[in-house]
């Protein structure tokens, strides 16, 4: 169900049991839990992940290894009382016989992606008896932070960790100039981004290609006034402005992030990335975004501070995509 480079990560079956028992029967692995594990408590362990799957959609997941199908342990989110708190958390446990070769922070990492794209939770938590190095140092690998050191009857003293969903972001998307990529990608973006609609590549396909060779025919333009966002290093999204008419405007061009990446937060994070570079401009006194009412572009304008100033009706062939809207956000007031 999840892929790493060199760990699959598939839901529990009863059968299970044999390989999970060998990990959390032995004390040196249990060192930080109140007792290993007996037979009954083995099995509740399944149980309990096999009903989080049913009531949440995920559970601690077996780790199997690619290359031999052996079963190394669990990794996955729960919910867990994190001192008072029931809170998303990523958990971990690998086979002694295969500690420190990164599996955890392997598994981790792509268990933290999967909670972020699957689910609305703005944080996710990782928390730990206060002497678990290999646990807390697996958290710090995943880009999480210490939040809290509390009293915990079954750890004496337990250490939470912490990311954000901003935090995450900042972690997995990078913006890269178009010219590293080539000539296609960003109308191929843009036709993935609208596929919502096939009225908008009826309407707009043109323009999308003759955009993209545009960028790619003059490649200072296209380095200088938008970049590709990438996840994990593969493009997602584009954004363009056009700064023509500085200091008076800057007007913001092709916003598009793709299908599967969408509602994750990206949009935004490409958005504020593009309005940190053009506020740069010294004396820009206004940038620009012209969007239509059916989109749902015109939400995310608002949420970094767009004010709309003027609406025209759409007549045109593109009229389904709703009435032309007119956005800004004033730098300096005008005289
Ligand atoms: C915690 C555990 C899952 C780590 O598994 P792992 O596959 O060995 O971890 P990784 O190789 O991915 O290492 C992750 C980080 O922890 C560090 N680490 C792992 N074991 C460590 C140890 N015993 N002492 C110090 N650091 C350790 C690694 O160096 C790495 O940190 P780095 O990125 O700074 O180099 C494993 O030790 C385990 O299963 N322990 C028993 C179960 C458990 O306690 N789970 C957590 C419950 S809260």
């Amino acid at each position: 169900m999840i892929e790493t480079e060199r760990l699959r990560l598939r839901e529990y079956t009863p059968d299970d049991f044999d390989a999970l028992y060998e990990i959390v029967s032995d004390p040196e692995t249990m060192a930080h839990y109140p007792a290993p594990f007996d037979e009954a408590r083995t099995r509740r362990w399944i149980d309990w992940n096999l009903e989080n799957y049913a009531q949440y959609g995920f559970g601690l997941w077996a780790v199997v290894l690619k290359e031999t199908g052996a079963f190394i342990g669990d990794c996955g989110i729960t919910l867990q009382n994190i001192d008072g708190k029931t809170l998303p958390e990523i958990g971990y446990h690998i086979h002694k016989q295969y500690w420190r070769r990164g599996f955890a922070k392997e598994a981790a990492r792509a268990v933290r992606d999967w909670a972020f794209l699957n689910t609305k939770y703005n944080a996710l938590y990782s928390y730990m008896k206060y002497t678990n190095e290999g646990s807390w140092r697996t958290a710090l690998a995943n880009g999480m932070k210490k939040v809290k050191e509390y009293p915990d009857p079954k750890n004496m003293i337990s250490w939470a960790f912490a990311i954000t969903r901003e935090e995450w972001i900042r972690a997995v998307l990078s913006f890269r100039k178009l010219t590293d990529f080539d000539r296609g990608i960003m109308y191929g973006i843009l036709k993935d981004a609208y596929s919502f609609d096939e009225r908008c590549a009826r309407c707009w396909d043109g323009n999308w290609r003759e955009t993209d060779d545009f960028f790619f025919d003059h490649p200072r333009i296209a380095e200088r006034y938008g970049f590709v966002t990438c996840f994990h290093g593969e493009p997602i999204g584009f954004i363009s402005w056009d700064p023509r008419n500085r200091p008076e405007y800057v007007e913001i061009g092709h916003n598009a992030i793709i299908t599967a990446y969408k509602g994750n937060g990206f949009g935004k994070a490409q958005l504020a990335e593009a309005l940190r570079r053009v506020r740069e401009y010294e004396g820009l006194k206004e940038i620009r975004v012209r969007t239509n009412s059916n989109l749902i572009a015109p939400k995310n304008y608002e949420r970094v501070g767009f004010v709309l100033y003027d609406r025209k009706e759409n007549r045109g062939e593109a009229a389904f995509s709703g009435d032309d809207l007119y956005y800004r956000i004033q730098l300096s007031e005008k005289e």
